[in-house]
């Protein structure tokens, strides 16, 4: 390899340190400060607030490397660039310069610290959007490149714009804020010569950079109004750097991706072709076409999915059916169901999913969060372990229902998922491969029909906390923020959540995330923490706020709620704590006016819920 993963991260927060950047943390996939989207998907989402003029604590320079997670890419996945994981290089300035520096800078550091030579590079510019008149074509770009020395046939103006399939265009994240016009980097990996002429739509052309030049910021009535404060926002992908830069055509020949690779090979016995040699190989036993559609792509898709779990876990999510868990879930799933079929492993030969994971600490051995690998292997093993158990009945049970037919009913699809665990998708992607479709206007119906049963059947037999504000629900809605603080102080892991909360005039349910039982220890010790919490008689108080100041003020939100813009958030204060407070959550309530009138709390019983998620029953009295 000529530059490997961390030497291009290291030379570039290098070269923008020397630019007087300072670097920020790595954030969780889990947003911090927006309910409204699952996962991080670029490194300037944590950077809203700052984006839309907050300003940051570090100045307004700012970089780093950002994990991403980009799931509407997920069925791309298993050519050679689509992933659902990957990470981000990104460089922000907040109000500081803006045009023309970015583009200097951004180009002296593929010019000269990657040394990218010009006869392989060019370059795209927003060419307009003549639906909205406003947007004009973005000249002011184009000339900067070309006084830096970039040739007119190398700098490309893209029509499109403010349409979320279009060209050179960026943001905003969510449905209003910060958006612009960007200019984006290519890099030549043809083996023969660059043609003079920059074509955006040859594919030997790859994209290592965007600077979205926000100059915008559109609002919910869809107007783009002129930023008060102008930003710059790159972006450039590290798996694709690090391959174009090596002269690779197949991201998963670099150093972000082999070694996984090598263990599938080693696991399966079935080569992926990183040479011509073992292109011939491969071919003079197979049928070449056939091979890469079922196993190489088969191989990246386990890669590439192996790798996103991990992440996603040590993050703090667990597999289930709703929002992040289910994205983990069908990841994993789907991994799973890839090896089984495709690759043809064994379930004899037992799991898969944790000796691929094995690698993917080693390769990302600079991650922080990695250091908990007992636990994300565990997560990992224990939903391969539930899927396999009704994989092969539910393979058999999909052949027997689909043979003959060009498209099989939502009640079908949706047994599929209740008994064997198939995620729509998974059974959808299956039966395409077969020219079978699925109604799935039919499965969502039954979806939702049989949501509507079991809540009805769970309100039928509790009556609903939330309605109901008696004394003693709302000293167990108190109790059950205190027990979420709790939870996180005994068991040193703030990453735990709520999971799932009941409340009715007898206990509390505390569903949350956690990969195992707790001692009984443990248990005593949580309980007597919030004995003693309650005894000194700490206030509860209650504020209303924008989510935005209740995320960033440390409030507690429940995994993948959404929530409104203005939310009340309740907080039980305590002088001693550092942050000035022991518990914080976003809720409607009620709760009690001080910890005293809880009464003595006391678990009676700890279970678990599902996969990674623990369940505590609790009383006051
Ligand atoms: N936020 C920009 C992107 O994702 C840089 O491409």
């Amino acid at each position: 390899m000529k530059i490997s993963r961390k030497e291009l991260i290291d030379r570039y927060l290098k070269f923008f340190g020397s630019k007087g950047h300072r670097i920020i943390p790595n954030a969780s996939l889990v947003p911090v400060n927006d309910p409204t989207v699952l996962f991080t998907t670029a490194g300037m989402h944590p950077l809203v607030p700052y984006l839309l003029s907050q300003p940051h604590p570090l100045g307004k320079r700012l970089c780093n490397v950002q994990r991403c997670i980009r799931t509407q890419d997920i069925d791309e996945v298993g050519d050679t660039y689509h992933h659902t994981f990957f990470e981000m290089l990104g460089n922000w300035s907040l109000g500081d310069y803006f045009k023309e520096q970015a583009i200097k800078m951004t180009f002296e550091f593929q010019n000269k610290v990657l040394k990218i030579p010009l006869n392989k590079y060019a370059v795209s510019v927003f060419g307009g959007d003549s639906r909205v008149p406003q947007l004009q074509k973005d000249d002011e770009s184009a000339n900067i490149w070309k006084s830096i020395g970039i040739p007119k046939e190398r700098i490309a103006y893209l029509k499109g714009g403010v349409y979320e399939s279009d060209n050179n265009w960026w943001g905003p994240a969510g449905k209003t804020g910060p958006c612009g016009p960007d200019t984006e980097q290519f890099f030549w990996c043809g083996k023969e010569k660059a043609p003079a002429k920059f074509n955006p739509g040859d594919k030997k052309w790859i994209e290592i950079g965007n600077d979205v030049l926000m100059q915008y910021v559109k609002d919910e009535k869809g107007n783009f109004n002129i930023a008060k404060q102008k930003n710059i926002d790159f972006g450039g992908g590290v798996e694709r750097t690090v391959a174009a830069l090596n002269g690779l055509d197949d991201n998963y020949l670099s150093d972000c991706f082999l070694p996984i690779i090598k263990e599938i090979e080693k696991i399966s016995g079935k080569i992926y072709p990183k040479n011509d040699k073992e292109r011939t190989i491969v071919a003079l036993k197979e049928d070449y076409d056939k091979y890469e559609k079922e196993v190489i792509k088969a191989m990246r898709i386990i890669a590439d999915h192996i790798k996103a779990a991990v992440f996603i876990i040590a993050d703090g999510v667990s597999p289930s059916n709703t929002e992040r868990g289910y994205v983990l879930r069908r990841l994993i799933r789907r991994a799973v169901k890839y090896g089984r079929v495709n690759l043809k492993l064994e379930q004899k030969s037992g799991f898969f999913t944790d000796k691929i994971a094995e690698i993917v600490f080693e390769i990302y051995d600079d991650y922080e969060i990695l250091k908990d690998k007992k636990r994300i292997l565990n997560i990992l093993l224990e939903e391969e372990n539930t899927f396999n158990k009704t994989l092969d009945r539910g393979l058999i049970t999909l052949h027997k229902i689909s043979r003959g037919k060009k498209i099989i009913s939502g009640r079908d699809a949706f047994l599929l998922y209740q008994s064997y665990g198939f995620p729509i998708e998974m059974t959808e992607e299956i039966l395409k491969e077969k020219g079978i479709k699925v109604d799935e206007k039919e499965f969502g119906e039954e979806y939702e029909k049989h949501k509507t049963l079991s809540k009805a059947a769970a309100e039928g037999k509790f009556k609903s906390g939330l309605a109901d504000s008696s004394s003693t629900t709302t000293r167990l809605h108190t109790a059950t923020h205190m027990l979420n603080a709790a939870l996180k102080e005994i068991l040193r892991d703030k990453n735990i959540h709520q999971k799932g909360s009941n409340i009715t005039a007898e206990r509390l349910r505390f569903d949350f995330n956690f990969p195992r039982k707790l001692s009984d220890e443990e248990l005593k010790e949580t309980e007597n923490l919030i004995n003693k919490k309650i005894k000194e008689n700490l206030k509860v108080e209650r504020q209303e706020m924008s989510l935005t100041d209740a995320m960033s003020s440390g409030a507690e939100a429940e995994f993948g709620a959404k929530y409104p813009e203005r939310v009340s958030v309740y907080t039980v204060l305590d002088p001693k704590e550092k942050r000035g407070f022991f518990s914080r959550e976003i809720c409607t309530g009620p709760h009690v006016k001080n910890t005293g009138e809880v009464g003595k709390f006391k678990i009676i019983k700890e279970e678990s819920s599902s996969a990674g998620v623990r369940r505590i029953k609790a009383v006051v009295e």
